[in-house]
């Protein structure tokens, strides 16, 4: 079984992928999606969404990183396609999957779900243009207001040689709203000819193995899920594997932020940085009661150092005896 880190514009960029691979149990990610319309993009934009491109496209602790795609027109996909695999893009994800109106009504995403014939050409245009050696991979959900069309469309991927599909078990009609329909993926799995990776609301190993059992998949995708339990992969390779490693502590997480917080500083504008840490707090919520006292008092920081110092004292004021390693090598 695998677990792949889910593509997240705005949330999940690379200083994230480093942090989240290197907490464990990561077998790929996905960047952001590089927005494709008329032009051959310079090689300096796949090196902002990707900068793993100078360390061989993988992590700093060594997890693939595939590059995302989205757009509606099968010759500069390709011809974009081809860039990225040159730049030595471990592999090639296409995205089907977005629902915002803006991406929408500039013909990317989800809407291209109603017009399998286009899904085709897109998938098929890509697959031609890279090397055999990098896989192109699909991410689609459901189908578009309803899952009608969702057999021609898996048909129109299988049929344009994609290596893997990613179904994130929801139309775009069903936006984020839960629950995710686990159950209508095993239709696709049970005749596919590829690997199907499951992907929507899978929050505890609990969900992972509902997701499994509804989906009949190996494979999952995580979200939401890893943000606010960074070491979820890991639980959930634990359980599969019985490997019993040692789950994340409060106080491991709050090390974990302290680096994001100060590797995020070096590389954003500072006015960015204190979005960044709010919003993985916002996350980190869900799971971590004490997030919410972490989060009262950074709420109004804006400056790094400020917001450094608050965590800081947040840890002072956490057991002094904890003289846990760190969870990751800095
Ligand atoms: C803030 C945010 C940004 C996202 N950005 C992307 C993206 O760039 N590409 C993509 O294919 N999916 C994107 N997604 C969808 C996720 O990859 C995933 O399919 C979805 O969140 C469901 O999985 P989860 O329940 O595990 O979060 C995004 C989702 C969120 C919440």
């Amino acid at each position: 079984m695998r677990i792949m880190l889910a593509p997240m514009e705005g949330v999940v960029d690379h200083t994230m992928r480093s942090m989240l691979s290197e907490v464990g149990g990561l077998d790929r990610c996905v960047t952001e999606f590089v927005r494709i319309t008329n032009h051959r993009l310079p090689a300096k934009v796949f090196y902002r969404y990707c900068p793993e491109l100078h360390n061989g496209s993988l992590t700093p602790s060594g997890t693939p990183v595939y590059i995302q795609l989205l757009g509606g027109i099968p010759e500069p996909m390709a011809m974009n396609a081809l860039r990225a695999a040159e730049l030595g893009a471990a592999g090639i994800d296409i995205n089907f999957g977005c629902p915002a109106k803006l991406v929408n009504r500039n013909d990317g995403g989800s809407v291209l779900l109603k017009e399998p014939r286009r899904v085709f050409d897109i998938v098929k245009a890509v697959r031609d243009a890279v090397p055999k050696t990098t896989p192109v991979t699909v991410k689609i959900r459901l189908g578009f207001n309803d899952r009608s069309l969702l057999d021609d469309i898996c048909a129109a991927i299988f049929a344009a040689s994609a290596n893997e599909l990613t179904i994130h078990a929801r139309t775009k009609e069903d936006g984020y709203k839960p629950p995710a329909y686990w159950d209508a993926i095993a239709a696709v799995t049970e005749k596919s000819p590829i690997p199907i990776i499951a992907n929507g609301e899978i929050w505890s190993t609990q969900d992972y193995h509902n997701c499994v059992v509804q989906s009949n998949c190996q494979d999952i995708m995580l979200g939401r899920g890893i943000l606010s339990c960074p070491d979820l992969a890991r639980q959930i390779k634990s359980v599969h594997q019985q490997t019993g490693k040692p789950i994340l502590e409060w106080p491991s997480i709050v090390r974990l932020l302290d680096q994001f917080c100060s590797v995020t500083a070096h590389e954003y504008d500072h006015k960015y940085v204190g979005n960044r840490v709010k919003q993985w707090l916002g996350y980190l919520r869900r799971q971590y009661g004490q997030a919410e006292t972490l989060f009262e008092s950074v709420k109004r920081l804006k400056m790094p150092d400020d917001i450094s110092a608050a965590i800081g004292q947040h840890q002072l004021s956490l057991n002094k005896d904890d003289e846990s390693p760190l969870p990751i090598a800095v």
